[in-house]
């Protein structure tokens, strides 16, 4: 009897994890119903007002140093929104508003940025050229031809100067603000003027 217990407790517990998806196998299950993608965007833009004020109307930031998150993969949001919620990521003003974000509003917030058209800046022609060949050469394999990212890479295409330059400089760094191996050793090698020509290759890429 007790062994039968043990048995039927395994197997409730396999299906209650089986039935329970992670945040990131929800995100993924909106993206391929249309229905519900139309309506965690229009949730996301409501739990997002607070955001426009650092992030701009519709996640195209006025704010240099602030990110755009418009056209961003929503993969990539959603772990950096966990990063900075588990603290791995740093910043004091985001890590605190994140913690009121519940998981829900996360996928909404992901969906309804990720949704939004993000427009190239202008850029000094010089610098583009540098850049080019270098994130070709150093880049590309991981954050893509057109610099769109991809499941496990941000998109860097029309992302602002200011902040390209701080976000790179703090990865070669190592300053433990934002920490991650891979982005480390690809920055490895760069000089402060690199990562700046590299800015200005991005900024203006579509
Ligand atoms: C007071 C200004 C401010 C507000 C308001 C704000 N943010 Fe941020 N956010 C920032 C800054 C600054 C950064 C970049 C931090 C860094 O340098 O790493 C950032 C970064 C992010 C990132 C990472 C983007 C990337 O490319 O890695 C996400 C995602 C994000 N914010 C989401 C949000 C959401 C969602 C809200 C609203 C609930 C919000 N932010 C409100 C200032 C703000
Ligand atoms: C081996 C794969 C890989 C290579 C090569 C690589 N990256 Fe990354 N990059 C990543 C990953 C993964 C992240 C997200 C890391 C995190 O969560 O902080 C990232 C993040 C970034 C970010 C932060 C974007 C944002 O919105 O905050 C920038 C900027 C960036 N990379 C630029 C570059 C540049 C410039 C190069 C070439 C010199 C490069 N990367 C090469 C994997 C790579």
């Amino acid at each position: 009897m007790r062994s039968l217990l043990v048995v039927a407790g395994l197997l409730f517990s396999a299906s209650a994890f089986a039935q329970t998806p992670s945040v990131q196998e929800r995100l993924n299950a909106i993206a391929d119903d249309p229905v519900a993608l139309r309506q965690a965007v229009d949730a996301g833009k409501q739990v997002t007002f607070f955001c426009t004020n650092c992030h701009g109307e519709n996640g195209v930031s006025v704010i240099p140093e602030v990110p755009n998150l418009a056209g961003q993969n929503p993969a990539y949001l959603l772990e950096q929104i966990r990063k900075f919620g588990s603290g791995e990521r740093k910043n004091t003003f985001m890590q605190g508003l994140i913690k009121v974000l519940k998981d829900e509003e996360r996928l909404q917030t992901a969906h309804y940025y990720a949704s939004m058209p993000v427009p190239p800046s202008p850029a000094n022609p010089a610098l583009v050229a540098r850049g080019k060949v270098l994130f070709t050469k150093l880049c590309v394999r991981c954050h893509g031809e057109r610099a769109h990212g991809g499941e496990l890479y941000p998109r860097l295409a029309g992302q602002q100067i200011p902040y390209l330059q701080v976000s790179i400089q703090r990865y070669r760094d190592g300053t433990g603000i934002r920490n991650d191996k891979l982005m480390a050793i690809a920055t490895s090698t760069l000089k402060n003027d690199d990562i700046t020509a590299i800015a200005h290759y991005l900024t203006q890429l579509p």
